[in-house]
Order: structure tokens, then sequence, then C-alpha cells
């Protein structure tokens, strides 16, 4: 049996629920360790070179298109069974998921969760990651897989915190970003090289809107 690199009592996930309670967000730099993370970034690649990946839309459902003047990043769903780097990211993210349960009671049910690849000068314009139509969006979390990424490279996401505050977080290999789907405005600055990421979201339980 392979070595688990997280389990629901790592400390590290303690300190992204303290921070999420406390102030909405948290930043965690080398969630994972690099192996993985060049694992991850081999299969995103991969991904991309089979052309499995589509230009990603704006909204959901019918309503839903692509817009490149908000968005520009192509991106591909992740499914359990796939690629056992993927399904060692979702065993990790399902000990975030159950230890901000235990924690916070938010009651998140489950984690929807995307490759996201921004091809030199993609952005995506301030939004927030909820739809109008349906909240069951309840946390997102961005784990970055970019390295040697330099301040000159762009691409960063910027948050926009309470009291006009705003965070920039450069997305390099191995760093974790999560916060409030409903509380944080963000953005993604232009990238001035190609930029990959996961980019997921814990669900509350709730019902599909229609
Ligand atoms: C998103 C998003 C941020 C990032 O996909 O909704 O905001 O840093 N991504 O990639
Ligand atoms: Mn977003």
């Amino acid at each position: 049996m392979r070595a688990m690199h997280i389990s629901p009592e790592h400390p590290m996930l303690s300190a992204v629920v303290d921070d999420l309670a406390t102030r909405g967000w948290s930043q965690q730099a080398l969630f994972l360790p690099a192996d993985l993370v060049r694992a991850l970034a081999a299969e995103c690649r991969r991904r991309h070179a089979e052309g499995e990946l589509n230009p990603a839309g704006v909204g959901r459902g019918a309503s839903q298109e692509v817009r490149e003047a908000i968005r520009g990043d192509q991106i591909q769903w992740i499914d359990p069974g796939q690629a056992d780097a993927c399904d060692r990211y979702l065993e990790a993210m399902d000990c975030l998921r159950q230890a901000i349960n235990r924690s916070l009671f938010l009651g998140l049910e489950d984690f929807e969760c995307h490759f996201a690849l921004y091809p030199p000068g993609a952005f995506y314009r301030r939004h927030l990651d909820r739809f109008r139509d349906d909240d069951r969006r309840s946390v997102s979390a961005v784990f970055y897989l970019n390295e040697d990424w330099q301040p000159q490279d762009g691409g960063q996401l910027r948050m926009f915190l309470a009291d006009e505050v705003e965070h920039d977080v450069l997305p390099l290999a191995g760093s974790l970003v999560v916060f409030l789907s409903g509380d944080v405005p963000h953005e993604v600055l232009p990238a001035g090289r190609e930029r990959l990421s996961l980019t997921g979201w814990f669900r509350r339980r709730g019902n599909e809107p229609f």
C-alpha cells in the first residue's frame, strides 16, 4: 500500500481550518510533496497535449457560454480512477473536507475539481465562485503546479479582502489557497507563461437547480 502523505489529523489541515474560521481564507506553501505536484503537472500537460482541455465557460447549465474577455483558461474536470496522481489529490482534499466539517460544521458533502491551463496572456476577471441560482459551492480550493514562477511572470491570484485589502498569491508549485466561495471576490491577472492549477469547490448539500 502506498504511503499516505496527509491524514485527517495533519497539522496543516487545522491551520487551514483556523484561517477559514478567523478570516475566511488560507494560503499554505508546500501543501503536498514535490513528486506528487510534478505528477499532477505532467498529467495536466498530457491532457492538454491530447486535446482533452476545453475553453472554460461562464455561468452554469444552459446559460453557460465561453467568454474569453472574462476568462481565458482551458479546463478538464477530474474523476476518481483516471490517474494515480489525481486520486492522491482527491484523497488529500477529502481529508481537508473532513477537517473543515469537524470544526466548522459547514456540512460539506463533496468536492468537484478541474485542471486549469491558462495559455500565455490568459486571465480571469474579478468574480465570486458562486452561481446566482446555485449556492452549494461553499469553499474554494486552488492548488498550483508551476515550478520557478517569478513575480514578473504575472498570473497572480488577487483576492479582495475586507477593508479594501488586496492579497496577491503567486501560482507556485505546491501552494494551496482556500477561501469561502461566497465571501472573497478574486481575479487571475494575465499570465506571462503557461499557468497550471487544480481548481475545486467543496459543496454543501442542496437541491440541484434546474
Ligand atoms: C476559478 C479561479 C483562481 C486561480 O477558477 O474560479 O478563480 O488562481 N481560479 O486559478
Ligand atoms: Mn474563482
